[in-house]
């Protein structure tokens, strides 16, 4: 990545922590018993997995910036922790006046934050685009799935902001692996295909009822998430995949 790309996200961050995106007050927010009684235990669930200090990842991207002098790629990653940090307080308003209860803990949630600190800044990008990938269909299948205005909207604000997060993971990882050579760039691409599958595999059989009513079955969900894959880090059929993935 050069630094006019690092510098056109600085702005981008920048600006958007100046302007937050925010769910406007006033939009109608009724939500039957039936749709709370469908979503609360996965809203809950991605709640969760929204909360995080980013202190990892901000360590590793300080590390990263040093060794190969980006100090802008600091303050960029500061700024997206910060826009990051939104979502949680975000759904938990929802959550909260319709009392959907809360979740402290989820296996889901473990193992991605446990998979995260494993290694150093590649590899943490690989492991939070994958959650990010399928966290823009899922909360479009929950956009789907309710008549609830502020819920639709509360999702589309997530999912415009995963759309800028994922653009810049991808981005910066296809810029970190520009350098290997092909074949080991095919097959890195293979193991984290593999791997946002495996993922998606696990969101569908535990938020399947959200997804259902959204109209997926599980071939139809990981086809919409392995989409998004090819889009964001596959660039020679991610061509091909634009149509489906957006
Ligand atoms: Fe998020
Ligand atoms: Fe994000």
């Amino acid at each position: 990545m050069v630094s006019d790309d690092l510098r056109i996200w600085l702005n981008h961050f920048e600006y958007h922590a100046e302007h937050p995106r925010c769910v406007p007050s006033g939009l109608a927010d009724h939500l039957t018993d039936e749709e709370q009684r469908l979503i609360a235990s996965s809203i809950a669930t991605f709640q969760l997995g929204e909360q995080s200090e980013g202190a990892t990842l901000l360590r590793a991207a300080q590390r990263f910036a040093r060794t190969h002098h980006l100090p802008p790629l600091v303050r960029i990653v500061e700024l997206f922790i910060r826009e990051e940090q939104r979502h949680a307080p975000l759904l938990r308003r929802f959550m909260e006046d319709h009392r959907i209860a809360l979740k402290s803990s989820h296996w889901t949630d473990w193992v991605f934050r446990r998979a995260r600190r494993l290694a150093g800044l590649e590899f943490y990008l690989h492991v939070l685009i994958c959650a990010e990938l399928i966290g823009k269909v899922y909360y479009r299948a929950l956009e789907a799935a309710t008549g609830c205005e502020r819920l639709k909207v509360l999702c589309r604000t997530l999912v415009c902001e995963e759309l800028a997060h994922v653009g810049f993971e991808s981005q910066l990882l296809l810029a970190l692996g520009a350098s290997r050579p092909g074949p080991v760039r095919a097959l890195m691409r293979l193991a984290h295909r593999t791997f946002v599958a495996g993922a998606a595999g696990i969101v569908w059989l535990t938020h399947r009822a959200v997804l259902r009513r959204a109209g997926y079955n599980l071939r139809s969900f990981l086809r919409s998430c392995l989409a998004q894959h090819a889009f964001y880090l596959e660039p020679t059929t991610g061509a091909i995949a634009h149509t489906s993935a957006r």
